[in-house]
Order: C-alpha cells, then sequence, then structure tokens
C-alpha cells in the first residue's frame, strides 16, 4: 500500500487569490490530499434553500488542478444559526437540562429528526453536485461524533427517541420492568412514554436504565451517519470516511464502521497527554513534549480493526494546540515521527491539521504548517521530510501481529454507569495493558468483541470484558494457546445484572468471582515476588489451579495450562511480570526496551520509535530523542533482543 501526506484546508478563511498559490505549496512539500469544508456550511448555504457552491467549485478545481486529491467534508457538525431559527429544539440538553447553545460547533442533538433529515439533505446536495467529480477522491462525514461530550443528549427530541427504542428492543413495558428489576424502590413504569431520561433522578438511576440509554444514545450516532452515508452512496464511488477522537468512547465505532470504508481518526498527542491521559506528574514531564508513547500507537491499532484494516490519521498535530490546558511544543522531530509510526501500523494517509494557523476565532492559538503571517512553521520542515522520505520507502505492508487484544464500547459504558470505584475506567485498564505487551517490544491487533476467529494470534487478552460473547470463548479456546481474561471480565449481564451463578462463567476454568473491592489511590494488596493488585481486587473462589497469590494470602491469578483469568487490577511492575509469564508460555520474542523507545513491526521491518528524552542504542544504531530507526525484519538478531 502507498502511503500520503495530507492537509487540512479551510478556503472559506482566505481570500479567493491566495487558494493557487497554497496549492502549489501543498504540492511542493510532497502533499498529495486536502480535507476541505467540514464546516463551511454558513458559506454554502447562508439563508435557508439559497445555495452558493460557486466559492467551493472554484476552491475544489483549484486544489484539484494543482493535483491535490480532495477529501470533502459534510457540514453537518456546524449548523447554521438560521437553522436554529427553522428548529429551536434542536440543540442538545446537557444533563442538568441546560440547552448547550449556538456559538461554537457540534450543538445539535442526534436524535432531533428535523436536523437530521436537513443534514441529510445538504449532504445529497453535495453528493449530487461533487459525488463525480475528478477531484473529490474521498468524503469526511460530520466531524468528531462524541466530542466535547455530545454524544448524550437529555433533549425531548432524545426522549421521545429513547421510549420508542425502549418499545422496539423490550416489545412491552413489563418486559423492561422486568428485564431492569423494577420492582425494586417501586420503579416500575405503566407505559414505554413514562420512562424518561435517566438524567435529574434523586440519587443514582437504575444501572439496567443507564445503560439502555447509552446503548440508544450509541445507536443515535450510528443512525445518524447511516443517513448521510445513504445520502452520499448514489451519488459516489469514492470512500466514505469519518474523523474519530482519541478517547472519545460513548458510543461503537465499530458500528458507525459499518456505513463507511474507511476509519479515521484526529491525533493530538501532546494534547492527550495534558488532557486526556491518567499518568504520573514524572510520566507527564518525561513526555511532555513527545506525548505518551502508547497513547497513539494504541488508537492506530483499534482503527486498523474498523474497516478490514482500511484508516487514516485526518488530523496530526503539527505544533502546539489551544485546548488543553497546557499546550508546549513538540519536540523537533516529533511531527515526523507521530506520521512515520501511523505508517507504521498501517495508516493509508497522515494529515496535517491545519494548513495555516488561523488568526481569529476559537483556534487563533493552534498551531498550522503555515504560521499566520503565511511563513512556515516548524512542522512544515519536517512534513516535508516525511514526504522525501516516504518517497524512498513507499511501500509498508501489515502484518498480523502476534498478540490480540480484544476492546469492547459496551463495556467502556457499563463500567461508566456501574464503576464500583472512582478509579475503575475500561479504556484506563486497557491502555495500562496494551502499554505492558509494548513495553516488551510487542506489536499488537487490537479486535472487536463479536470476533470470532483468532486463528494466528498466540496470546489473546480481554481485560475488562463486561459480557465475554459466546463466540470468542469459542474462538479463545479454539485458536489461542494463551489467554487472560479479567480482571472484571464477563462478570455482568447485558443489563448490567450480576449473573447466577456468578461469573466469569469461563468453560475452560473453574473460576468464581465472589466478591469485588475497590481500593483508593495509596493502597495495594502487595504480590509476593514484586508487584500489587490497584484499584480493583476480586475474591476467587473454585477448583482452578492457583499460580499466584497476594501477600496476605488470597489468591489472584487462577489457570487451566495457559488459559488465565486475573482477579484484581495489576500495577506496572505485576504486569511486566505476569505479561512476561504469559508472553514466554506463548513463546513470543520478548525484548526488554529501554524507557520511551517502543517498537511496532511491519510485514517487512521492525521500527523502533524514540518518544524518550535519551539517545538509545538499537540494533547497532544510535536513535536520538525524538526520532526513529528501522530495520529489515530479517536482520534482526535474536541475540540483541
Ligand atoms: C479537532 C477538530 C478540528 C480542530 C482540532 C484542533 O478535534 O476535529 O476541527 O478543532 O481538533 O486541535
Amino acid at each position: 500500500m502507498k502511503r500520503a501526506l495530507g492537509v487540512c484546508y479551510y478556503p472559506e478563511h482566505w481570500p479567493e487569490d491566495i487558494w493557487a498559490k497554497d496549492a502549489a505549496e501543498m504540492v511542493a512539500a510532497g502533499i498529495t490530499w486536502v480535507r476541505i469544508g467540514e464546516f463551511a456550511w454558513s458559506r454554502l448555504e447562508p439563508a435557508p434553500g439559497v445555495f452558493e457552491f460557486g466559492w467551493l467549485d472554484t476552491a475544489i478545481e483549484t486544489l484539484g488542478a494543482a493535483g491535490l486529491r480532495v477529501v470533502l467534508g459534510t457540514p453537518s457538525a456546524t449548523p447554521p444559526h438560521w437553522m436554529l431559527d427553522q428548529f429551536p429544539d434542536m440543540l442538545a440538553l446537557d444533563a442538568h437540562g441546560q440547552p448547550r447553545t449556538f456559538g461554537s460547533r457540534r450543538h445539535y442533538c442526534h436524535s432531533h429528526d428535523g436536523y437530521r433529515d436537513a443534514a441529510a439533505a445538504m449532504t445529497a446536495r453535495l453528493g449530487e453536485r461533487y459525488g463525480r467529480n475528478a477531484h473529490v477522491a474521498a468524503w469526511q462525514i460530520d466531524n468528531e461524533y462524541g466530542c466535547h461530550d455530545t454524544t448524550l443528549s437529555y433533549s425531548n427530541a432524545a426522549r421521545r427517541a429513547f421510549c420508542r427504542w425502549l418499545s422496539h428492543h423490550y416489545q412491552s413495558v413489563e418486559m423492561l420492568n422486568k428485564s431492569w428489576g423494577n420492582v425494586f424502590w417501586s420503579m416500575e413504569y405503566p407505559r414505554f412514554d413514562a420512562v424518561d431520561l435517566p438524567n435529574l433522578t434523586v440519587t443514582q438511576a437504575n444501572p439496567s436504565h443507564e445503560m439502555a440509554f447509552r446503548r440508544f444514545s450509541s445507536d443515535q450516532v450510528v443512525q445518524w451517519n447511516a443517513a448521510q452515508a445513504a445520502a452520499l452512496r448514489p451519488h459516489t464511488d469514492a470512500p466514505l470516511i469519518h474523523n474519530y477522537m482519541g478517547r472519545e468512547l460513548n458510543f461503537d465505532h465499530f458500528a458507525v464502521a459499518r456505513d463507511l470504508d474507511i476509519a479515521s481518526w484526529d491525533s493530538y498527542p501532546i494534547g492527550f497527554l495534558s488532557d486526556r491521559l491518567e499518568a504520573t506528574p514524572d510520566h507527564k514531564a518525561a513526555y511532555l513534549q513527545q506525548g505518551d508513547p502508547d497513547m497513539q500507537a494504541f488508537h492506530h491499532d483499534l482503527y486498523r480493526a474498523m474497516n478490514k484494516g482500511r484508516w487514516w490519521v485526518m488530523e496530526q498535530q503539527p505544533g502546539p494546540v489551544n485546548w488543553a490546558p497546557y499546550n508546549p511544543a513538540p519536540l523537533p522531530g516529533m511531527v515526523r515521527l507521530w506520521s512515520w509510526e501511523a505508517f507504521a501500523h498501517g495508516a493509508e494517509v497522515v494529515s496535517y491539521f491545519r494548513w495555516r494557523q488561523a488568526p481569529f476565532a476559537q483556534e487563533q492559538m493552534h498551531a498550522g504548517l503555515l504560521r499566520p503571517d503565511n511563513q512556515p512553521a516548524p512542522g512544515l520542515d519536517e512534513a516535508r521530510q516525511v514526504a522525501k522520505e516516504l518517497a524512498e520507502m513507499p511501500v509498508v505492508s501489515i502484518a498480523q501481529a502476534p498478540v490480540a487484544l480484544i476492546f469492547d464500547y459496551a463495556s467502556q459504558m457499563a463500567w461508566d454507569v456501574l464503576p464500583q470505584g472512582a478509579d475503575f475506567n475500561y479504556f484506563r485498564l486497557m491502555l495500562e495493558a496494551y502499554r505492558a505487551l509494548r513495553r516488551r517490544g510487542l506489536s499488537v491487533d487490537i479486535l472487536p468483541a463479536d470476533v470470532t476467529d483468532l486463528t494466528g494470534y498466540k496470546m489473546v487478552l480481554a481485560p475488562g470484558l463486561a459480557v465475554l460473547p459466546e463466540a470468542l470463548q469459542n474462538a479463545i479456546a479454539e485458536d489461542t494457546e494463551v489467554s487472560l481474561i479479567g480482571p472484571r471480565s464477563n462478570l455482568i449481564t447485558d443489563e448490567l445484572h450480576i449473573p447466577v451463578p456468578m461469573g466469569p462463567n469461563l468453560p475452560w476454568l473453574d473460576v468464581t468471582v465472589t466478591r469485588v473491592e475497590s481500593i483508593p489511590p495509596g493502597h495495594a494488596r502487595a504480590v509476593p515476588g514484586g508487584g500489587a493488585l490497584v484499584h480493583w481486587v476480586e475474591a476467587l473462589e473454585g477448583s482452578a489451579e492457583v499460580r499466584v497469590k497476594t501477600q496476605d494470602g488470597a489468591t489472584c491469578l487462577v489457570a487451566n495450562g495457559s488459559h488465565y483469568y486475573l482477579g484484581g487490577w495489576p500495577d506496572v511492575p505485576l504486569w511486566d511480570r505476569l505479561l512476561t509469564r504469559l508472553g514466554t508460555e506463548a513463546g513470543l520474542e520478548l525484548v526488554t526496551l529501554p524507557e520511551g523507545l517502543r517498537l511496532r513491526d511491519t510485514a517487512t521491518h521492525r521500527f523502533a520509535f524514540n518518544y524518550g528524552a535519551a539517545p538509545v542504542e538499537w540494533e547497532g544504531q544510535s536513535i536520538s530523542p525524538a526520532d526513529f530507526a528501522y530495520c529489515p525484519l530479517r536482520q534482526i538478531s535474536p541475540a540483541t533482543l
């Protein structure tokens, strides 16, 4: 697969007479894709039914004539003000019942039929006009679903749609009452339309109610996206894409992906480290200008799983962002490193956000590849360098990784609803497992919970998986030698009830979790030999062979052969010990890496990315901070590993 660079561009922000020069400079920098249009509704339809496509025709023609391929965005993330005049009730309401008003973006509720139809109609109109345009080579639908906390809406439109969803899902209100356990606290409903949204209750709402609302809200995003995909399909054969945001987990991305052709995500490594990650102050200080060494790779591996391996980075941080609490500049070299890391994980395109820094409005402090005065910003040189390097090594082929990690959006929702401890966060657990795999040099495939075939994986991990589907259980039993289930896997039903018999109910292992505890920061249950359980501890019973006990004698790891259940949340040393043990049993090639170095194997090469602040020696080469190296796989000598 040939890899390419792109950039996000807003022709509507700049005078028309500089578009051609911008396009020529993009091409000169080695950029081949340009994404436009995703926020331009007020310029495309300044008043209801008054369309002004002339400028977009010219922009597409200008960019295309320069040799660029255009990704055209549908503008539904930014409905113009007149749309609100038409649909005053289209705004989302927050959990306190307050409207999320006009004046930024994503000011809409996915359940508002009128706005959904208007957005789909606009999309169809764009499809009619540009669907066969030779320069429009891909489409982006909407922008970053869920970002700014926009999946859950407590509007009247949402409530009406939720009642319809419930009646479809449960068929009778008796079934709903039974499925939710509404006999508790006399919560039984007489009719579907008596069910409120689960906000504004006096104390915690029923977890089943809350979970149903989460699933419903996720389905609304899926349908919203599907409506636009359906509006575009008759007009174009170009691939349809959405740009997901990092650690935005309130809807099922795998379900959205079914209506799309390519997954993409927006990668802001330094913003994420500051804004979206639990980490010690030391860790945040060590990676302040590089970003976390695993956060990007995790998302690359996740999005590779969505559309048969086809995925892009639609937006790549090119310099300081504006939206995190602190916004340091990337170390020189990081823009290039992030780009290559994405390619090594299989990205087809890495597209920088944005071409020129806008000197006005919300993102005026956000870097582009050009400064507001048109001079090159530091990111531009790095983009140029990547383009040159890509020309020298244009093919990166992806191979199946030896390890699979199961990732499931419903589990994130379940544990959000029922955390049982302030530190129990599904994503955090997954990222910690992933980090531990990567500290041992492993490449990882992330797979959805409905996977049915695990052939070729030497080791499979499913921590925190709320419900372990039967097909996945069979695949683990049949296709893989080594597995690790738990903590908190298969301990709950779809309705968030405790199953009886109690979980995890694994056919291959006689173990029951009879009690769970959450423990606050600063408390840990030590494990002899090093490491401890933190955040979460389970009491395990059953005849399965005990492999590890805590210092106080409680069982925390049991197994049958190399199929394990883990009854607690490991700290870093314990994850390292566990994965060394399991990895060795699986016959994996385990490496001990210097701090900040991460490896990634493609079909032909091993890449080594240095996120650390010190140079490291690897395969006879010295890799500077913010730099990377690669070697043909066959040249890697086992002795050095
Ligand atoms: C993304 C978004 C872009 C821009 C960018 C700034 O989340 O899709 O439109 O706002 O952040 O970092």
